[in-house]
């Protein structure tokens, strides 16, 4: 009996050695076998049990039941100890950088340059104190005419000749030709004075329009920019200096600004506004010849412009004696081309990846 708590001890002992030594999980893992494992060194030990009488069994089961679990403590130490360890070789070690930029697999794609126009001359009004509205590109013939002092005989029509809904896809209730595909942006006027319902009004109205038009100029579907400032004390100085500060804005500082009278039915006066060739710097002139781009006058007709009809603000809800206002609306493809030096416009509709990708 002796004898066997003997080998007992020196196996405690011996793998108190061992386990202090062990550099590494595998290490630990195999002196668990070596000591504990079914054909381990405590296995064998008790094997011997069978030869003793059997008073003596539970004294030595006693002391073996002990060096397994001093055995097995030992293990359980050694494997937290490493754990230790890792962990803080991990945080003494330098840092990950978590703020690294992804890997790029693929390429990021390019803004069409017409999203990228009409979001360029949104973020200026923005910073000019506009807000973004925006109205239905389906549109009833009294916003897009009506309200906007277009009666259903006006000559006015015939320069923007639409495309009209055909009667059996219209719900209830809606005339034949009351239903349309707008043809400017200038009916989002009347729904946000409606909207909003007193001044001041100042919005932006980027979006799509419509017309039967189609050669090397124009495209039946292109896009406006619209704009509407409607307060007390409003003046044509107002429309100027605002409109100045975008062409600065757009174009570059030296830009300079024109103003020619002309005629839309839901402004007056009105004007069409003109800015110094962004080409030629206004001189007209180009490499010795004349500038293709402003043909030689130094100028480009870039919007239409006026002071809001008194009749339209009443359409839109607002009281003309106190209030005045002015309104504004502008062509992207035009401002698009100007800026980027495209010379069709029909390069911008046809997805061509070669003309997309310089954008
Ligand atoms: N709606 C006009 C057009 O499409 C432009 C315009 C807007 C003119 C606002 C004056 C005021 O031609």
């Amino acid at each position: 009996m002796a004898d066997l708590i003997g080998q007992l001890q020196s196996l405690a002992a011996t793998a108190r050695d061992a386990v202090a030594g062990a550099a590494d999980e595998r290490a630990i893992e195999e002196l668990r076998v070596r000591f504990l494992g079914k054909k381990g060194e405590l296995s064998a030990v008790l094997r011997g049990m069978g030869a003793l009488a059997a008073e003596e069994r539970p004294r030595v089961g006693e002391v073996a039941n002990r060096v397994r679990d001093e055995v097995e403590a030992l293990l359980a130490a050694a494997r937290a100890r490493l754990e230790d360890r890792k962990l803080e070789a991990e945080l003494s070690g330098p840092p990950i950088d978590v703020t690294l930029p992804g890997r790029r697999l693929l390429p990021r794609g390019h803004r069409h340059p017409l999203t990228r126009a009409a979001d360029e001359i949104t973020a200026i009004f923005s910073r000019l104190g506009y807000e973004v509205a925006s109205g239905p590109e389906i549109e009833l013939d009294w916003y897009n005419f009506e309200a906007l002092n277009i009666p259903a005989d006006h000559p006015a029509r015939d320069m923007q000749d639409t495309f009209y809904v055909e009667e059996g896809t219209l719900g209830p209730g809606a005339r034949r030709g009351s239903v349309l595909l707008r043809t400017h942006t200038s009916p989002v006027q009347i729904r946000t004075m409606k909207r909003l319902g007193r001044p001041p009004v100042r919005v932006i109205c980027p979006g799509r329009v419509y017309r039967s038009d189609y050669d090397q100029t124009h495209s039946p579907m292109f896009h406006q920019v619209e704009g509407l400032c409607v307060d007390e004390g409003i003046t044509f100085a107002d429309l100027k200096g605002t409109l100045a500060a975008f062409a600065r804005a757009y174009f570059g500082p030296a830009t300079r600004t024109r103003f020619r009278p002309s005629y839309f039915p839901f402004t007056e006066p009105s004007a069409e506004v003109d800015v110094s060739c962004s080409i030629c710097g206004g001189s007209g002139q180009k490499s010795g010849g004349r500038c293709g781009t402003c043909k030689g006058t130094g100028w480009l007709e870039v919007l239409g412009a006026g002071l809001v009809h008194p009749r339209v603000l009443e359409n839109g809800g607002i009281d003309p004696t106190r209030s005045t206002g002015f309104a504004f609306g502008m062509g992207v493809e035009r401002l698009a081309m100007l800026k980027y030096g495209i010379d069709d416009l029909r390069l911008f509709f046809e997805n061509d990846l070669r003309f997309l990708e310089q954008f």
